[in-house]
């Protein structure tokens, strides 16, 4: 995949110019996602977006390095975040307070943005605050959007404990282990899913089109 190129009308002119990678924006903001190579994963898929008007809602702000290198990347698009605790100002973005599991929350956000064309869960990395946000974001998914949830090796940690509180939690992987037999069996109860893709600490799930 080469380098994204945006192209804009400037005085009834179409310019281009190349945007940085999101590898770039997420090391030149300090978001993590550059060293845990997050990056030139989601150009994959993002690159062919940039000159769009996407709607991305990230779960997880801390300092808000990753909301300004998405704002950056998609800058035709609306940038939303989420996080419980205090966070700072991001331009352009809108930051939102409230909890991952809070299902009426982000019911109410999915029908304010009336849907999203990317959600990112980056947010307490426990299994159940990442199925309760999949469940209820999944089916708000626009079509031809993704899903993403990071930060998986929480599912295969040797002492799990801090990673779940009802004891009879099940791990995301084994969460995702039924899903992914209902897009193979191509009977998906909640929607249409075109495929899932697992990297390291990643699955990517995509909207089907149709
Ligand atoms: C890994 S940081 C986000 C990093 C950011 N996405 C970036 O790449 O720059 C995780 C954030 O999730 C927030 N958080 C943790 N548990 C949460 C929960 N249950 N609901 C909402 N936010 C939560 C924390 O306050 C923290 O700011």
């Amino acid at each position: 995949m080469g380098r994204p190129i945006l192209r804009v009308e400037q005085n009834g002119q179409e310019v281009s110019s190349v945007v940085q990678t999101l590898r770039e924006l997420f090391t030149q903001y300090g978001s993590d996602k550059a060293s845990l190579g997050y990056g030139e994963v989601y150009e994959t898929y993002f690159a062919p977006m940039v000159t769009d008007k996407v709607t991305l809602l990230e779960l997880g702000v801390y300092s808000g390095a990753s909301l300004r290198a998405w704002k950056d990347y998609f800058p035709y698009g609306t940038i939303a975040g989420l996080d419980s605790d205090t966070f700072p100002e991001v331009e352009n973005v809108v930051v939102h307070r409230g909890r991952q599991n809070d299902k009426e929350l982000l019911e109410s956000l999915a029908n304010e943005y009336k849907g999203f064309d990317i959600v990112v869960d980056d947010c307490s990395h426990q299994w159940e605050d990442q199925q309760a946000s999949w469940e209820a974001l999944w089916k708000h998914i626009r079509p031809g959007g993704y899903y993403v949830i990071e930060d998986l090796g929480t599912s295969l940690d040797p002492t799990p404990d801090r990673w779940h509180r009802d004891p009879a939690a099940i791990d995301t992987l084994e969460y995702l282990s039924h899903i992914m037999r209902q897009v193979i069996g191509d009977h998906m109860l909640v929607g249409s899913m075109e495929f899932m893709h697992f990297y390291p600490n990643i699955c990517l799930m995509k909207k089907r089109i149709r």
